[in-house]
Protein backbone atom coordinates (compact mmCIF):
# COMPACT_ATOMS: atom_id res chain seq x y z
CA UNK A 1 0.00 0.00 0.00
CA UNK A 2 1.39 3.13 -0.99
CA UNK A 3 1.86 6.11 1.73
CA UNK A 4 3.23 10.02 1.97
CA UNK A 5 5.64 8.98 3.23
CA UNK A 6 7.32 6.45 0.33
CA UNK A 7 5.69 8.67 -2.43
CA UNK A 8 7.15 11.79 -0.65
CA UNK A 9 10.92 9.74 -0.61
CA UNK A 10 10.56 8.50 -3.77
CA UNK A 11 9.83 11.38 -5.48
CA UNK A 12 12.18 13.63 -3.85
CA UNK A 13 15.55 12.67 -5.73
CA UNK A 14 13.48 12.61 -8.81
CA UNK A 15 15.59 13.23 -12.13
CA UNK A 16 12.95 11.39 -14.72
CA UNK A 17 13.56 14.25 -17.12
CA UNK A 18 15.53 17.15 -17.90
CA UNK A 19 13.52 19.99 -15.60
CA UNK A 20 15.56 18.40 -12.62
CA UNK A 21 18.73 19.79 -14.21
CA UNK A 22 17.36 23.83 -13.55
CA UNK A 23 14.95 23.41 -10.50
CA UNK A 24 15.99 24.69 -7.37
CA UNK A 25 13.46 22.69 -5.58
CA UNK A 26 11.34 20.75 -6.56
CA UNK A 27 7.49 21.66 -5.60
CA UNK A 28 5.56 18.50 -4.43
CA UNK A 29 2.34 19.85 -3.25
CA UNK A 30 0.60 21.55 -0.37
CA UNK A 31 -2.51 21.33 1.57
CA UNK A 32 -4.77 18.67 3.45
CA UNK A 33 -3.84 15.23 2.41
CA UNK A 34 -7.37 14.04 3.39
CA UNK A 35 -9.30 16.99 1.34
CA UNK A 36 -12.36 16.56 -0.59
CA UNK A 37 -11.42 18.92 -2.97
CA UNK A 38 -7.81 18.67 -4.81
CA UNK A 39 -6.75 21.90 -7.14
CA UNK A 40 -4.27 21.19 -9.91
CA UNK A 41 -2.09 23.57 -11.88
CA UNK A 42 0.48 23.19 -14.44
CA UNK A 43 3.84 23.60 -13.53
CA UNK A 44 6.11 25.63 -11.14
CA UNK A 45 6.87 29.25 -11.56
CA UNK A 46 10.05 31.06 -10.17
CA UNK A 47 9.00 32.00 -6.84
CA UNK A 48 7.70 28.19 -6.30
CA UNK A 49 10.67 27.69 -7.66
CA UNK A 50 12.75 29.09 -5.29
CA UNK A 51 10.58 28.37 -2.26
CA UNK A 52 9.12 24.93 -3.13
CA UNK A 53 5.67 25.42 -2.42
CA UNK A 54 2.92 25.75 -5.23
CA UNK A 55 0.96 29.32 -6.16
CA UNK A 56 3.00 31.06 -3.88
CA UNK A 57 3.83 33.83 -6.85
CA UNK A 58 1.32 36.27 -8.31
CA UNK A 59 -0.80 34.08 -9.28
CA UNK A 60 -0.98 32.09 -6.06
CA UNK A 61 -2.09 35.40 -4.61
CA UNK A 62 -4.73 35.70 -6.70
CA UNK A 63 -5.49 31.93 -6.30
CA UNK A 64 -6.04 32.40 -2.46
CA UNK A 65 -8.84 35.17 -3.14
CA UNK A 66 -10.26 32.89 -5.53
CA UNK A 67 -10.39 30.26 -2.71
CA UNK A 68 -11.43 32.81 -0.24
CA UNK A 69 -14.42 34.04 -2.29
CA UNK A 70 -16.33 30.49 -2.18
CA UNK A 71 -15.29 30.06 1.91
CA UNK A 72 -11.58 27.36 0.80
CA UNK A 73 -8.60 28.23 2.20
CA UNK A 74 -5.18 25.99 1.83
CA UNK A 75 -6.10 24.23 4.87
CA UNK A 76 -9.31 22.70 2.47
CA UNK A 77 -7.67 21.92 -0.31
CA UNK A 78 -4.72 19.89 -1.59
CA UNK A 79 -2.62 21.86 -4.35
CA UNK A 80 -0.08 19.84 -6.66
CA UNK A 81 0.55 20.42 -10.33
CA UNK A 82 0.62 18.42 -13.06
CA UNK A 83 4.99 19.00 -13.67
CA UNK A 84 7.01 19.48 -10.20
CA UNK A 85 9.90 21.14 -11.68
CA UNK A 86 9.93 24.41 -13.13
CA UNK A 87 10.11 24.77 -17.11
CA UNK A 88 13.12 27.32 -18.04
CA UNK A 89 11.26 30.62 -18.51
CA UNK A 90 7.66 29.06 -17.34
CA UNK A 91 7.42 27.78 -21.02
CA UNK A 92 4.35 24.97 -21.26
CA UNK A 93 5.81 21.44 -19.92
CA UNK A 94 6.54 19.20 -22.36
CA UNK A 95 4.68 16.14 -23.20
CA UNK A 96 7.66 13.91 -22.38
CA UNK A 97 8.14 15.93 -19.27
CA UNK A 98 4.73 15.82 -18.39
CA UNK A 99 4.45 12.05 -18.77
CA UNK A 100 7.42 11.59 -16.96
CA UNK A 101 5.60 13.50 -13.77
CA UNK A 102 2.62 12.13 -13.96
CA UNK A 103 3.52 9.16 -11.73
CA UNK A 104 4.05 11.24 -9.13
CA UNK A 105 0.77 13.02 -9.46
CA UNK A 106 -1.46 9.94 -9.76
CA UNK A 107 0.03 8.65 -6.78
CA UNK A 108 -0.79 11.84 -4.48
CA UNK A 109 -4.25 12.21 -6.45
CA UNK A 110 -4.47 7.85 -5.12
CA UNK A 111 -3.94 9.03 -1.63
CA UNK A 112 -5.96 12.16 -1.15
CA UNK A 113 -8.85 10.34 -2.97
CA UNK A 114 -10.39 13.52 -3.78
CA UNK A 115 -14.36 13.72 -4.97
CA UNK A 116 -13.34 17.05 -7.04
CA UNK A 117 -10.96 17.54 -8.93
CA UNK A 118 -10.44 21.55 -10.70
CA UNK A 119 -7.80 21.63 -13.26
CA UNK A 120 -6.11 25.53 -13.44
CA UNK A 121 -5.76 26.48 -17.07
CA UNK A 122 -5.64 24.76 -20.32
CA UNK A 123 -2.23 21.94 -19.06
CA UNK A 124 -4.13 20.69 -16.37
CA UNK A 125 -7.06 20.25 -18.32
CA UNK A 126 -5.78 18.62 -21.26
CA UNK A 127 -3.61 16.15 -19.53
CA UNK A 128 -6.39 14.97 -17.00
CA UNK A 129 -9.68 15.61 -18.82
CA UNK A 130 -9.00 15.58 -22.61
CA UNK A 131 -6.61 15.81 -25.05
CA UNK A 132 -8.27 18.67 -27.17
CA UNK A 133 -9.58 20.39 -24.03
CA UNK A 134 -10.65 23.51 -25.06
CA UNK A 135 -10.26 26.10 -21.71
CA UNK A 136 -12.29 28.75 -23.51
CA UNK A 137 -15.15 27.01 -24.61
CA UNK A 138 -15.52 24.15 -21.79
CA UNK A 139 -14.15 25.94 -18.58
CA UNK A 140 -16.97 25.31 -15.93
CA UNK A 141 -18.32 22.16 -16.98
CA UNK A 142 -18.17 19.35 -15.72
CA UNK A 143 -16.44 15.51 -16.49
CA UNK A 144 -16.79 12.47 -14.51
CA UNK A 145 -13.15 10.28 -14.66
CA UNK A 146 -12.40 7.44 -12.43
CA UNK A 147 -15.21 8.12 -10.25
CA UNK A 148 -14.22 11.84 -9.16
CA UNK A 149 -16.01 14.97 -10.78
CA UNK A 150 -13.68 17.16 -12.87
CA UNK A 151 -13.70 20.71 -13.63
CA UNK A 152 -11.09 23.41 -15.55
CA UNK A 153 -11.58 27.26 -15.27
CA UNK A 154 -8.71 29.61 -16.12
CA UNK A 155 -5.52 29.75 -14.68
CA UNK A 156 -4.93 32.22 -12.03
CA UNK A 157 -2.11 33.94 -14.53
CA UNK A 158 -4.63 34.03 -17.61
CA UNK A 159 -6.55 36.05 -15.21
CA UNK A 160 -3.96 38.19 -14.27
CA UNK A 161 -3.24 38.96 -17.83
CA UNK A 162 -6.99 39.16 -18.86
CA UNK A 163 -9.11 40.97 -16.12
CA UNK A 164 -11.95 40.58 -18.35
CA UNK A 165 -11.92 36.67 -18.00
CA UNK A 166 -12.48 37.09 -14.27
CA UNK A 167 -16.17 37.03 -14.44
CA UNK A 168 -16.56 33.38 -16.21
CA UNK A 169 -14.01 32.25 -13.84
CA UNK A 170 -16.50 33.49 -10.93
CA UNK A 171 -19.02 31.77 -12.17
CA UNK A 172 -16.70 28.52 -12.46
CA UNK A 173 -15.96 29.09 -8.80
CA UNK A 174 -20.20 29.19 -8.31
CA UNK A 175 -20.31 25.72 -9.91
CA UNK A 176 -17.44 24.89 -7.53
CA UNK A 177 -19.14 25.63 -4.73
CA UNK A 178 -22.54 24.28 -5.44
CA UNK A 179 -20.83 21.06 -6.48
CA UNK A 180 -19.08 20.55 -3.11
CA UNK A 181 -22.19 20.87 -1.39
CA UNK A 182 -23.70 18.40 -3.63
CA UNK A 183 -21.11 16.21 -2.91
CA UNK A 184 -19.00 16.97 -0.23
CA UNK A 185 -19.04 16.09 3.46
CA UNK A 186 -15.93 17.15 5.11
CA UNK A 187 -15.13 20.44 3.02
CA UNK A 188 -17.39 22.54 5.23
N1 LIG B 1 1.45 28.23 -11.85
C1 LIG B 1 1.16 26.92 -11.72
O1 LIG B 1 0.55 26.33 -12.59
N2 LIG B 1 1.55 26.31 -10.62
C2 LIG B 1 2.19 26.91 -9.63
O2 LIG B 1 2.51 26.26 -8.64
C3 LIG B 1 2.47 28.28 -9.78
C4 LIG B 1 2.11 28.93 -10.90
Amino acid sequence: MDTWESLKRDCAGCRGCSLAETRHNLVFGVGNAQAEVMLIGEGPGEQEDLQGIPFVGPAGKLLDDMLEMIDLDRQKVYIANIVKCRPPRNRDPLNVEQEACRPWLDRQIALVNPKIIVCLGRIAAMALIREDFRITREHGQWFDRDGRRLMATYHPSALLRDVDKRPEAFMDLRALRKEIKAVCSRTY
